[in-house]
Order: C-alpha cells, then sequence, then structure tokens
C-alpha cells in the first residue's frame, strides 16, 4: 500500500553567506520575492501538493519564520478597528492548523543530509517532502504537486531535476540517469557536486524532494561528503536499488534564491506574473532599458 503524502520538512538553519550583509540579522527565507517571505511560498506550494504537516530545521536568529505563520494578535486587532479588511485578509496565507507546524533545532550547520536527520522524529515511518524554500518555482502546477502525483503512482522516490550547464555540475547533486522518456528518469545514481569532467549527466536535482523514510537510516551514519558537510544526495544514493528511485523534469521555472542573480531574476519574474504590479513594471523595465 502507498502511503499518503502529508509530511513535508523545511530545512532552514543555512547561514546564507551568499547573500551577506542582507543574512547578518534576518533569515534568508524571510527575503520578500514582491510582498512575500520565501517561506510562505514555500509553505503554500506544500499546501497545494496536500501537505497538513510541516516540520521546519531551525538554527539560530530563525525565530522570525515560525512567528509568521502566528496570530499577529495588535497587528490584526488594529486592522480590524480600522476597517481594512482587504489588508487584514493578506495576512490569512499566514496562518496554519493549530499544531500543524513544529520546529527541530539544528545546532550547527552540519550539512543538508544532518539538518534532515533532525527531522527523523516528525518523520517517523512516513513519506515526506523535503522544499528549500530557497529554490523557488513559478508554475503553472505546483511543483511538490507535480512530484506528489510521480510518488501516488510510483510509491518511491522522486526529485525535482532540470538540466544545468555543464560546467556547473560542481555547484549541485548530479544524477546517473537509466530509462527516460523525456519527463521522468530512472536514478542509477547520484553524486554530489562533482566536478564536469567526471559527472553522469548535467541533469541537477533542485530543492523538492519526496522520500521515503528509510533515507534517515542513512543519513545517522553522518558519513561526510563534498566540502566535509553530511550530504543529502549520499544519504539519497544509498536508496538506489533498494527502493525506486525517479527524477522528474518539473513543468516550471526555478529560481535559486539563495543566489544574488537568481533573487533578482525571481522579483522580475513573479512581479511579471502579478496583475497588480506587473504592468508597472514591465512599462518601467521597457523605459528604463530601453528595450
Ligand atoms: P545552501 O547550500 O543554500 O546553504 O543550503 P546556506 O547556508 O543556506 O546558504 P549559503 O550557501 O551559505 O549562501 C540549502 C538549504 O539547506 C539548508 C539551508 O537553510 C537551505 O535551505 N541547510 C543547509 C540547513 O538547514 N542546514 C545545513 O547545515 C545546511
Amino acid at each position: 500500500m502507498i502511503k499518503p503524502l502529508r509530511k513535508a520538512v523545511l530545512p532552514v538553519a543555512g547561514l546564507g553567506t551568499r547573500f551577506l550583509p542582507a543574512t547578518k540579522a534576518i533569515a534568508k527565507e524571510m527575503m520578500p520575492v514582491v510582498d512575500k517571505p520565501l517561506i510562505q511560498y514555500a509553505i503554500e506550494e506544500a499546501r497545494a501538493a496536500g501537505i497538513e504537516q510541516f516540520c521546519m530545521v531551525t538554527g539560530r536568529g530563525k525565530t522570525a519564520l515560525v512567528e509568521h505563520f502566528d496570530i499577529a494578535f495588535e497587528l490584526e486587532t488594529t486592522l480590524r478597528e480600522r476597517h481594512k479588511t482587504e489588508t487584514l485578509a493578506l495576512l490569512a496565507d499566514t496562518q496554519v492548523e493549530p499544531g500543524s507546524l513544529v520546529t527541530v533545532r539544528q545546532q550547527e550547520p552540519l550539512g543538508l543530509g544532518h539538518a534532515i536527520w533532525c527531522a527523523r522524529a516528525f518523520v517517523g515511518d512516513d513519506p515526506f517532502a523535503i522544499m528549500l524554500p530557497d529554490d523557488l518555482v513559478l508554475s503553472e502546477t505546483a511543483c511538490l504537486r507535480q512530484l506528489a502525483d510521480v510518488y501516488r503512482d510510483t510509491g518511491g522516490n522522486v526529485v525535482a531535476v532540470t538540466e544545468v550547464p555543464k560546467e556547473h555540475t560542481n555547484r549541485y547533486g548530479i544524477l546517473k540517469i537509466g530509462k527516460d522518456d523525456g519527463k521522468l528518469v530512472e536514478v542509477l545514481g547520484l553524486v554530489e557536486k562533482p566536478a564536469p569532467q567526471v559527472a553522469p549527466s548535467n541533469l541537477s536535482i533542485i530543492g523538492r524532494y519526496v522520500l521515503l523514510p528509510e533515507v534517515i537510516g542513512h543519513l545517522a551514519r553522518m558519513e561526510r561528503g563534498a566540502g566535509g558537510e553530511v550530504q543529502l544526495t549520499d544519504g539519497m544514493a544509498k536508496l538506489i536499488g533498494e527502493q525506486p528511485f525517479h527524477g522528474l523534469r518539473y513543468e516550471g521555472n526555478r529560481f535559486d534564491c539563495g543566489d544574488k542573480i537568481g533573487f533578482l531574476e525571481a522579483q522580475i519574474a513573479f512581479a511579471l506574473k502579478r496583475s497588480d504590479v506587473g504592468p508597472a513594471v514591465r512599462a518601467f523595465l521597457k523605459n528604463y532599458t530601453g528595450m
């Protein structure tokens, strides 16, 4: 029997060094794209995939991430008294079911694999999604929904994948590919940040996963991989051959918002999509760049 997918782990304990000084006192995941923090995009995408329980793996200086999904009593009371109904409505999506959001602490950023292992009690014996909130995907169907659909069909592990330039394979987790129907690919191997000359393909994993709970046992061995960190990719690689494992070429555009350029591109792409700010941004770009 294929267990339903109801849980998501959101690791947010990284240091965000690529975005200093912005991330000195503010969590990277609180940075807004247009008017919504990255973490809220992730929670909304998870809900669209049927996720009901959330676990944030946090570290020092990340309390705002949890507060964002709490009731802001004074703010909401004031808005109500002033009859600011429309403004109040903007807060509706920041409310989660009581008891559905838990946090665990990763005291030291020892790697993404270690962060996921920190959520082991939350995961238990259930399949679970992992979402890296700094990867933002603009798509018609929520990216995690697309993965959840594959999980429902295969009952196995599935990761979102995209082609990257061959010279950039040393930045990502890269797939060794088996059968490939152009959309769904069979994963025969996984390597974290391989040099271009030894990379088995140029198909890279982005920050969306649906995994079976057995990965936790592999991560528990705390083997250090690329960069001396406990790598999720290495833990996942151990599942290959034991369980079905696929990569999905998802529909949509992914923006790496942990990176300055990716973040700026996301601002423009998301703004252009919106009916309230899109026309003004389009006009500005035209006038400013002369294009
Ligand atoms: P990144 O590779 O983007 O690292 O982590 P980072 O520390 O957030 O940012 P940079 O590279 O220093 O700028 C990918 C994801 O894994 C989480 C991060 O919060 C991010 O969501 N992570 C990473 C952890 O939770 N713990 C870790 O030990 C490492």
